[in-house]
C-alpha cells in the first residue's frame, strides 16, 4: 500500500523566550519517524512523508493515491482538540486513517472530560476539580479533597507540566502551582488527589475486538514513597525506572485492570490503539489517571517499551496496528 505519514516534529514549534521549555514534549522525533517509516517498508509498503500544520494539508490534497495515513500527528497549536486536527481533515476528504476519530481524541486530550465520562460510568478515578483561573483558587472548599494532591495542566499528554514539585500538600502550595501552570501553559489546571501505590499502564490494540496486548508496572528504581512519572524521570527513564511486564500483580487484579481498561476503551470509542495509566491504592484497586489514544511509538516511548519486553518487535506493533485499522477499510485489505 501506499501509506502517508502524518507527523508533527518537535523542531516545528518555535520555543520562544517565556515559553515553558517541555512545551513540544509531545512533538515527534525525527528518530521516531525514522523508525516507523523502516517498520512500514519492512512490511512492504511504500512510505509517503506529509508532515502536519499546512505542510500537511499542502501534501494531502495534492497527491491522490495514497491509501491509507498512518496518523502520529498531535495537532498544533494550544487546543485541547489538536490531536483531531489530522483525522477531521482526512475524515473530509475520504481517506482512510489509522487510530481514533476526532471525537475521540478530542475528549481524551481533556482529562477531565474524560474523567467525568467515565465517573458517570462507574469507573475509579482520584477525585478532582478544575480551576480555570487564579480567581477560583479563592472560592475552592478545601474541606472536599484530601491532600496530598497533583496539579496538571488539564489539556496535555507526554508529562508536560508535571514535575516531582507538582504535588502539593496544603492549600498554599497548591496556589502557587496552579497559578504557575495557569500562567506557563494558558490553560485550566486539574487538581486531582494523589494515588500512593503502585503505577501501571496498559496497551490495548486492534478494532472490533481490542485486545489488551500488556500491562506493564512502573516502579521507580530508588525507593520512593512519593513517586511521579514526571518529566524529568521520563526523560532519564534508563536510570530511574524499572519497568515489569508482564506485571506480577495478582491474577483477579489484572484481570481487573484488563476489563476497566477494555470498557474505558470502548467507551471513549477509541479504535486501533491506546495506553492507559492507573494508580493502584493499598488495596489494589485500580484509579485510572488518563488515556492517550495517541500514544508515543517511538522507542523510548512506553508502548514500545512494553512491547519489546513482550517479544514484540516495532515492526509488528506498527503492522497490529495498521491492520487494526484496514479492518475498516475493505479496499485496504484487498492490497
Ligand atoms: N492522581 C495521581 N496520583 C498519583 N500520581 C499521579 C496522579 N496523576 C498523575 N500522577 C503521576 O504523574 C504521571 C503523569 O501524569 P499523567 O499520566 O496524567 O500525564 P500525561 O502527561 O498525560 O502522561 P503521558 O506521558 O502518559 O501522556 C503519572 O504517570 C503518575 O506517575
Ligand atoms: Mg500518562
Amino acid at each position: 500500500m501506499l501509506v502517508g505519514l502524518a507527523y508533527d516534529l518537535k523542531d516545528t514549534l518555535a520555543v520562544t523566550p517565556g515559553c515553558p521549555e517541555d512545551i513540544a514534549e509531545e512533538y515527534d522525533s525525527v528518530e521516531t519517524v525514522n523508525l516507523i517509516t523502516a517498520s512500514l517498508s519492512s512490511l512492504g509498503h511504500t512510505v509517503l512523508h506529509l508532515g502536519g500544520g499546512t505542510g500537511f494539508l499542502h501534501n494531502i490534497c495534492s497527491i491522490t493515491d495514497i491509501d491509507i495515513v498512518f496518523n502520529i500527528s498531535e495537532g498544533r497549536g494550544n487546543h485541547p482538540g489538536r490531536e483531531a486536527q489530522v483525522p477531521s481533515v482526512l475524515e473530509m476528504c475520504n481517506i482512510p486513517y489509522t487510530g481514533s476519530p476526532p471525537q475521540c481524541l478530542s475528549i481524551c486530550l481533556n482529562k477531565p472530560l474524560t474523567k467525568q465520562i467515565l465517573a458517570a460510568s462507574g469507573i475509579i478515578t482520584p477525585k478532582w476539580i478544575i480551576i480555570k483561573n487564579e480567581k477560583d483558587l479563592d472560592s475552592i472548599q478545601w474541606e472536599g479533597l484530601r491532600f496530598p494532591l497533583v496539579a496538571k495542566p488539564a489539556h496535555e499528554g507526554s508529562s508536560i507540566g508535571i514535575h516531582s514539585k507538582s504535588v502539593a500538600y496544603d492549600v498554599n502550595e497548591v496556589k502557587m502551582i496552579c497559578e504557575s501552570l495557569i500562567n506557563s501553559y494558558n490553560q485550566e489546571v486539574m487538581l486531582e488527589e494523589y494515588i500512593h501505590g503502585e503505577e501501571v499502564t496498559v496497551g490495548i490494540v486492534g478494532f472490533e475486538t481490542p485486545q489488551v496486548l500488556g500491562i506493564m508496572g512502573i516502579k521507580p528504581k530508588a525507593n520512593h514513597d512519593m513517586f511521579m512519572y514526571s518529566i524529568e524521570v521520563k526523560r532519564d527513564y534508563v536510570n530511574l525506572v524499572d519497568y515489569e511486564c508482564p506485571s506480577l500483580l495478582p491474577e483477579d487484579v489484572l484481570d481487573n485492570i484488563k476489563n476497566i481498561s477494555l470498557k474505558t476503551f470502548n467507551i471513549l470509542g477509541c479504535r486501533d490503539m491506546a495506553r492507559l495509566d492507573f494508580r493502584l491504592d493499598d488495596s489494589l484497586t485500580p484509579y485510572f489517571i488518563e488515556i492517550n489514544p495517541l500514544p508515543g511509538l517511538g522507542n523510548h516511548s512506553d508502548l514500545v517499551i512494553m512491547s519489546d519486553l513482550l517479544g514484540i518487535k516495532h515492526r509488528k506493533l506498527i503492522d497490529m496496528i495498521l491492520s487494526s485499522a484496514c479492518q475498516r477499510y475493505p479496499k485496504c485489505i484487498l492490497k
